[in-house]
Formats: structure tokens, sequence, C-alpha cells
């Protein structure tokens, strides 16, 4: 028996389109039958190589199968690694816990717990919005235009893409959508507007859990917030003990040069949403930074069946070591944008 993959010879979709559901969406825009993926070219089927500007959505910010990781998870399946974990103490996992905490929180002087959720990045967003309800005891949650969270319900509300609203089928309640910043004009403060809102007792704005926001948007447009509009923002949550949910999912890993997309304004999120790159080599892995004294989880009651990933533990714990040891990754992206800004 031919144990290999055997890669197709038949070239066309059309299998995908007679038996895929018709909710497909990235092979419309790309209708091509990808076969390998190394660094930043993508090769298909037929042969024709791709530059590949698209990175798995930011899931892939060190490029496909890069050498550092996929000999870490060929090791790893070759001496029979744990695969299947649920929130079982395992060797990836304590391998990867330990650098996550060498290699990122202690330079940066932090000191959140870690949350392992279900693997995709709306998992995380889902437990940061329960867990702060949970800590405050309030239901509201501020988001911001444009914004995107993820496709389940609670992560949904947070969103605010008409058509992915569009395909809940019922009131996305509990969240309160406000101006990100030059939303309005550059000359409207959407710091201050923020600030009466909730100083005027008559707003209409129920006092929210949490503000759930994203550094640089994604997927609503590439709109990045300046450095002094984030200090603002966290100066304002702070007086007002409303926390701070960041979502990290895609821009941060590097994204923007450092490791968080926020690092540069200086502020400290009293939670971190990371997937999407985390893991590195593109297995699915979602995690929930969260400062301890929020850490109000009662044992189990937030599970998920895929919440150890060790494959994704492995490739990503060997990335920390390769990419974030030391500061060279960074000094180089520092290097690269300046050549890039300046020929722009
Ligand atoms: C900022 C942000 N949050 C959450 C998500 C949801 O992640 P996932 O698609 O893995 O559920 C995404 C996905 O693009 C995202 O960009």
């Amino acid at each position: 028996m031919n144990k290999e993959f055997t890669p197709a010879k038949d070239v066309s979709l059309a299998l995908f389109d007679r038996l895929e559901s018709e909710v497909r969406s990235y092979v419309r825009a790309f209708p091509v039958l990808f076969d390998r993926g190394i660094g930043t070219t993508l090769i298909a089927a037929d042969g024709r190589e791709y530059l590949d500007f698209f990175g798995g959505a930011g899931a892939l910010n060190y490029g496909h199968n890069n050498p550092a990781f996929k000999r870490a998870l060929l090791d790893y399946i070759e001496r029979d690694g744990i695969v299947h974990g649920l929130d079982l103490a395992t060797s990836a996992k304590k391998a990867f816990i330990e650098a996550f905490e060498q290699y990122i929180l202690k330079p940066r002087g932090l000191t959140y717990k870690l949350q392992f959720t279900g693997p995709t990045g709306t998992n995380a967003v889902e437990a940061a919005l329960k867990l702060v309800r949970q800590v405050t005891g309030r239901s509201n949650i501020v988001s911001f235009t444009n914004s995107f969270h993820g496709v389940s319900a609670g992560a949904l509300a947070a969103t605010g893409n008409k058509e992915f609203r569009n395909a809940a089928g019922f009131p996305l309640a509990n969240v309160t959508s406000l101006p990100y910043e030059g939303y309005l004009g550059a000359s409207v403060d959407t710091i201050d507007y923020f600030e009466k809102l909730l100083d005027d007792p008559n707003s209409g704005l129920d006092k929210p859990a949490a503000v759930i926001l994203e550094a640089v948007q994604g997927e609503g447009g590439i709109n990045a917030a300046s450095v002094e509009w984030l200090q603002r923002l966290r100066d304002l949550t702070s007086r007002h003990e409303i926390l701070m949910i960041l979502d990290d999912i895609q821009a941060g890993v590097g994204r923007t040069g450092k490791f968080f997309s926020f690092e540069a304004a200086g502020i400290v999120p009293d939670i971190i949403t990371l997937s999407k790159s985390l893991s590195a080599i593109g297995t699915p892995m979602a995690l929930v930074l969260i400062k301890p004294e929020l850490d109000v989880w009662a044992p189990a009651a937030h599970t998920g069946t895929f919440r150890g990933n060790n494959y994704a533990f492995v490739t990503a714990r060997a990335a920390l070591e390769a990419y974030w040891s030391d500061s060279k990754f960074e000094d180089e992206i520092a290097r690269k944008s300046a050549i890039l800004a300046e020929e722009l």
C-alpha cells in the first residue's frame, strides 16, 4: 500500500463545487488547487507558483513549512509524542508554557495566566467575553466600528460586518458598538465621545464589563489605532473600572513588528486573545492571557475537547525559541519596515 500522499492529477475544482457547501469563501477569490507551500511560495497542483501575500489570513506569519518548526514537529511525531490531550498536563504543553514565560512574558514584565481554549480565535474571544462578564457582573460589552472578533454568537455580537451579523439569524445583543479612532473624521475625538457617554447617566450606554478591540483592525480594513488613542482608551477604561480585552489574534505574533501589536503604546490590557500565527506552522491553537486577579474561572467552567493540540504546542515553542529568544527578529523587521516605508 502506498502510504505517501499522492497529489491530485486532475486540477479541476468541480468536486468542490459539487460537494462542498456554498459557504466556502476564499477559494472563490483564489480558484486554484494548491498542493505545497514553502516559505512565501504556494505551489499549485499544476506546478504553477504563487507568491503568497495571503499568508493564511495572518496564520502564517513565519511562512509555509518553516524548517525550524517542521523538524520539531516531525521529531515529535516520530517519538509518538501525545497528540490529543484536552487540558491534561503534557511535556509538550509544559515546554510551550516555559518558553512563553521566558521569551514573551518575563522580558515584557507581564504576569498573565494562560487559558487554552478551543483552537480557533473565536473560541478565545468567547472565553474572554464570558470571563469579563463573570468578573464584573455586567453584561454589556463595548466593541468598535469595523471590528472583527469571530463568527460564533458572542464574538459575532462584537463584530461590525453586516453580512456576518445577518447570518446569525437572531438578534445579537449585549454589545454596544462605538466609533473607532478616525471613524467620525479627523475632527471628532472618539475617546472624548466615549468618555461623555460614560459620564452622562442619561446617555443610554449601559456600563460595560469590558471593551474589546484590535489595536490594528484586520478584517474591517487595515485601521491602525494611534499610540495616543490606545493610551487614552486604557486610561479611560481604568478610571471607570472597565476591563480591556485586546484581541491580538490577527495583529499579534510579530505582525506589527513586535510580539504584541500594542507594545508601542506601552499599555497593559487586562486580557489578551491570541491565535492564528501563535502555533507558527498553521496548526490550530488559541490562547487567552488573563491578569491573575481576573482568573475567577471555576474548574471546568469553560471546557473544549481540542484545547490541547500538542502539535501546536511543539511548533509554537520552536517558533518562540527561533524568533523571540533575542531581539534579532524584531530588529530585522524594523530594518525591512524602514526600507518599505521609504520606498512607498
Ligand atoms: C481580530 C480577530 N479576532 C478573532 C478572529 C477569529 O478567529 P478564527 O477565524 O480563528 O475563529 C479573527 C479572524 O480573522 C480576527 O482577525
